[in-house]
């Protein structure tokens, strides 16, 4: 961490992501999509054994990527928030207050997740299940406002946001 040496590309840096925060966000990015859309389609199926089914491959994924979504908030914790380059104070606070408030809402699903498959009281799993549905509907909307984003910088901005969750900044 901090480390400011002109080889580091693996820690963040105060106006960069290093490779971990980029494997990382994109690894999480393809489990949390393809989570979402596993999850929202469990109930859709006709049989109790295409829905027992579905639900066993969530549950499956989603204790494996488990420990990698906690690394992820972690490590976001530990590193801080680079600063948006080449924006204000104020948006760049609007984009970090959203990246973290998705962290939580992802930390959310992990802990109410399980609390719906494992807890055997219906009435705590039946609350769990609210949550992590509400949760998921929340997340959708962040994702989507996060792809507003990145659209604005696609569209209005010459800047490096988007180059920089693809690749290590080198000095
Ligand atoms: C960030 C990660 C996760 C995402 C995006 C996600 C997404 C979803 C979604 C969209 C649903 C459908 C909710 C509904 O509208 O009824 C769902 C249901 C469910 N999820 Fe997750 N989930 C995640 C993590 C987990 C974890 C860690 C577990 C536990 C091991 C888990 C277990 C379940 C179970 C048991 C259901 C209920 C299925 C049913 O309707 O019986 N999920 N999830
Ligand atoms: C489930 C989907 C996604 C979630 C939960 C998510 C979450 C986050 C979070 C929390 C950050 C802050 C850095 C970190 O801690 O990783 C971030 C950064 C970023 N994300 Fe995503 N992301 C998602 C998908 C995407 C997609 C599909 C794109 C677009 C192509 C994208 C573009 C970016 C960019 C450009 C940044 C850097 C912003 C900056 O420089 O401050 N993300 N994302």
């Amino acid at each position: 961490m901090g480390n400011t040496s002109t080889e580091n590309v693996i820690y963040d840096r105060p106006d960069s992501f290093g490779w971990v925060s980029i494997l990382v966000h994109w690894v999480t990015t393809i489990v949390i999509i393809t989570l979402w859309f596993i999850g929202r389609s469990i109930t859709e199926q006709d049989s109790l054994e295409a829905i027992d089914a579905r639900r066993s491959l969530h549950v499956t994924i989603a204790l494996s990527a488990w420990l990698a979504l906690l690394f992820r908030i972690v490590w976001r914790l530990r590193q801080g928030h680079p600063r948006a380059t080449g924006q204000t104070m104020f948006i760049h606070r609007v984009a970090r207050t959203v990246h973290y408030v998705m962290l939580v809402v992802i930390a959310a699903m992990m802990t109410s997740g399980p609390a719906v498959a494992f807890v055997d009281n219906q009435v705590i799993s039946g609350f769990a299940l609210k949550i992590h549905a509400t949760s998921a509907s929340i997340l959708f909307a962040l994702v989507l406002i996060h792809l507003g984003g990145t659209l604005k910088h696609i569209i209005f901005h010459e800047d490096d946001t988007i180059v920089r969750i693809f690749w290590p900044k080198k000095k």
